[in-house]
């Protein structure tokens, strides 16, 4: 039995009920978050925590009840209950504005939000780690608040999907010209030694994992510039990769069906998701 956490209560997975005018359900109106959990330990929280507590002031939802000592102790009392205190897990949390009649406004000041969460367990594709994946380009078509984490997820979804239909990880988008990131992950690349990604701005979501790249490139010495690589010059660039929560460091190998760089994760991927790794599973 999987046990959840609904606005205050740990319950059966079976009994936590929303009410159908419930402003996540009807507008998408709501701020989310996913945890790394390794052997018990959540990763990089108070970054996730940091973010959502951006989230929802710029969505201006209350953050009573989300606090992130009380949202930090829902993580790991989760993932203990449901047994995944070893190995690997994830935790998924989300706060909405509540449940109020369908008015597209706030509702009335003091409406309880919604605080939801839920843990799995999660076992990265190390394969596709190793042997790099494809992906595909299109054009973004998300709002300009994207570093915004709102459970309004369509443009990724329809992106996902575009993808698998085309055999491939992930989509990876432009505006503008300019290469953002991916559908779900940050994207990075590698251009005449340097490593380059977009710059934080409201088109690029700000990821964990995206900071704990710049800060292991910068520590590992490797050149970085937060400046868009443009889209006509994608498919020449010596290595790209993908980064996020469940993702890690995921090499794109082939993208629209061409071959990028040599075919397989280059050097400075292999270097940065083994850095990674590194935090990840040696707790430093
Ligand atoms: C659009 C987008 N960009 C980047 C990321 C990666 O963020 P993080 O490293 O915080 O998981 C995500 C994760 O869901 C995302 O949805």
């Amino acid at each position: 039995m999987t046990t959840v956490y609904l606005n205050g209560h740990y319950l059966p997975k079976a009994d936590a009920k929303l009410s159908v005018d419930d402003r996540g359900f009807v507008f998408g109106d709501g701020i989310y978050e996913v945890v790394r959990v390794i052997e018990g330990r959540v990763f990089a929280w108070d970054a996730h925590a940091a973010r959502m507590a951006d989230g929802l002031e710029g969505l201006r939802i209350s953050r009573a009840g989300a606090e992130s000592a009380l949202l930090r102790g829902v993580c790991e009392r989760l993932v203990a209950e449901n047994g995944l205190g070893t190995g690997e897990a994830t935790v998924y949390l989300q706060v909405t504005r509540g449940a109020a009649p369908r008015v597209h406004h706030f509702p009335a000041t003091g409406t309880p939000t919604t605080v939801f969460a839920s843990a799995s367990a999660f076992k990265p594709n190390m394969a596709m780690r190793t042997d790099g994946a494809k992906g595909i380009t299109l054009a973004d078509i998300r709002w300009s608040r994207c570093d915004l984490k709102t459970v309004n997820l369509l443009g990724a979804v329809l992106a996902r999907q575009a993808a698998q239909e085309a055999g491939a990880y992930e989509a990876i988008f432009h505006r503008d010209g300019m290469v953002t990131e991916g559908a779900a992950t940050n994207a990075f690349m590698v251009v005449g030694g340097v490593l380059r990604t977009f710059p934080l701005s409201h088109y690029i979501l700000p990821g964990i994992t995206r900071a704990e790249i710049v800060e292991l490139a910068r520590g590992l010495g490797i050149p970085l510039e937060e400046r868009p690589v443009a889209l006509r010059d994608l498919h020449a660039v010596d290595e790209l990769f993908v980064c996020g929560t469940t993702t890690d460091v995921q090499a794109i190998v082939e993208l629209d069906g061409r071959r990028i760089g040599s075919g397989t994760p280059g050097p400075v991927t292999v270097r940065l998701r083994e850095a990674l790794a590194k935090r990840l599973y040696g707790g430093s």
